[in-house]
């Protein structure tokens, strides 16, 4: 398209934002810059790339993509989620203190308790859903405060405008992991976010057939840090990738309205099934963030998590199962389901995920884009061997 994207709704940006035809032959799409390197035209002149770790043009059509949708100064695209995660975590240095959603992904909690801890930096976990348990982790040394909204796999809702305020009154940086929701849905940057990040392995590419993650600051110091870093650690994303992620985005916004269908109808279909214990999902009018959600978020997404009572309910009901897939992640087109106490919150210690809700019985589902009526079919039959 000609002109400026920046202009046009979020469909448009999300096809054309970053992407210009290949000035060489027009191609609509950009091309996959299989390069490691660039020739110099002469010693001292050059076209702006010199090496393919500092730059790439197709994973810079990403990075100016997702700058673009989620409303940020630029775009910083990485190997995967955690090396975005843990690119976002050098902006705290040894002696500083992060205070966090108490139910983060799992690999986020591994990480600073497993190996940022080793660098001096300690780590607060709390009831975001509560402000004033993050008011009351605060201290002096506090440099970031980072949450999930909504968290995985128990769905607790944060406030972003609020932990916002709260972290810039105090001097610090508030980032949201917006993985769940995407941009479409939820900008954390409007709302006061100081860094979005994203899993792009999940709903941003969409296809569960890339690993990447992306930083999006809202500072242009903060921007400039996260390229040093992209040049210094090296954990880029690969052209290739980029390529991928690029291409699942031009339909992020029509997937995501067909995900909330499902996640919606099923949420619901759960909510009434007479052998759930508990459905949470914040689409549904009894859940505890239901209401600052439809505030901060124009939808609710499509991760739902529910209660079947114990482990042998729970390994009864994904065994039956023929449509949904029993693996870990999520956001693809396909519907997944998992096991968050024996999958991906192995790495949480017992006692801790009995003190999170993690309880054996508890069964998540990453709503596909299927037809809705062979979701629940299936569902039914699982709950049916319960
Ligand atoms: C919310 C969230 N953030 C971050 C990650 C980590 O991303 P990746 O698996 O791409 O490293 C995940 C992975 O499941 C996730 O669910």
């Amino acid at each position: 398209m000609k002109g400026d994207p920046s202009t046009r709704g979020f469909s448009t940006r999300a096809i054309h934002a970053g992407q210009h035809p290949d000035p060489t032959t027009g191609s609509v799409n950009v091309p996959i810059y299989a390069t490691s390197t660039y020739v110099h035209d002469e010693l001292g002149v050059h076209k702006g790339f010199e090496y393919a770790r500092v730059q790439n043009p197709t994973r810079s059509a990403l990075e100016a993509n997702v700058a673009m949708l989620e409303g940020g100064v630029s775009g910083h695209a990485f190997a995967s989620g955690m090396a975005a995660i843990t690119t976002l975590m050098t902006l705290v240095k040894a002696g500083e203190h992060v205070v966090l959603s108490r139910n983060v992904y799992g690999g986020t909690y591994r990480f600073m308790t497993q190996v940022l801890s080793r660098y001096a930096v300690e780590s607060t976990w709390v009831d975001t859903t509560d402000l004033a348990n993050v008011r009351a982790a605060l201290r002096p040394q506090t440099r970031l405060i980072y949450i999930e909204t909504p968290t995985n796999p128990m769905m607790e809702v944060t406030d972003i405008a609020a932990a916002a305020e709260i972290a810039h009154q105090h001097g610090a940086l508030l980032a949201v992991d917006n993985t769940f929701l995407s941009p479409y849905l939820q900008r954390p940057l409007e709302l006061g976010a100081d860094v979005v990040i994203h899993s792009a392995t999940k709903f941003l590419n969409g296809h569960s057939d890339v690993m990447g993650g992306v930083l999006i600051p809202r500072a242009q110091e903060h921007g400039e840090w996260f390229a040093f870093v992209q040049k210094s650690a090296g954990g880029i994303l690969s052209p290739f990738d980029s390529y991928l992620i690029l291409r699942g985005i031009k339909t992020l916004a029509v997937r995501m309205e067909r995900h909330e269908t499902n996640g919606r109808a099923l949420a619901e279909y759960l909510a009434a099934h007479s052998k759930v214990r508990t459905v949470l999902y914040p689409g549904l009018p009894s859940h505890p963030g239901h209401q600052i959600q439809k505030r901060q978020a124009s939808g609710f997404g499509a991760l739902i998590t529910f209660d079947l009572g114990g482990y042998d309910a729970a390994k009864r009901f994904l065994d039956k199962l023929e449509v949904l897939s029993l693996a870990e992640s999520l956001g693809g087109v396909e519907t997944l389901t998992s096991h968050p106490a024996s999958m991906t919150h192995a790495s949480v210690p017992p006692a801790q995920r009995a003190e999170l809700g993690i309880t054996d019985g508890l069964v998540r589902i990453s709503v596909g884009i299927e037809d809705l009526a062979d979701l629940i079919a299936d569902v039914e039959r699982g709950l049916a061997a319960v």
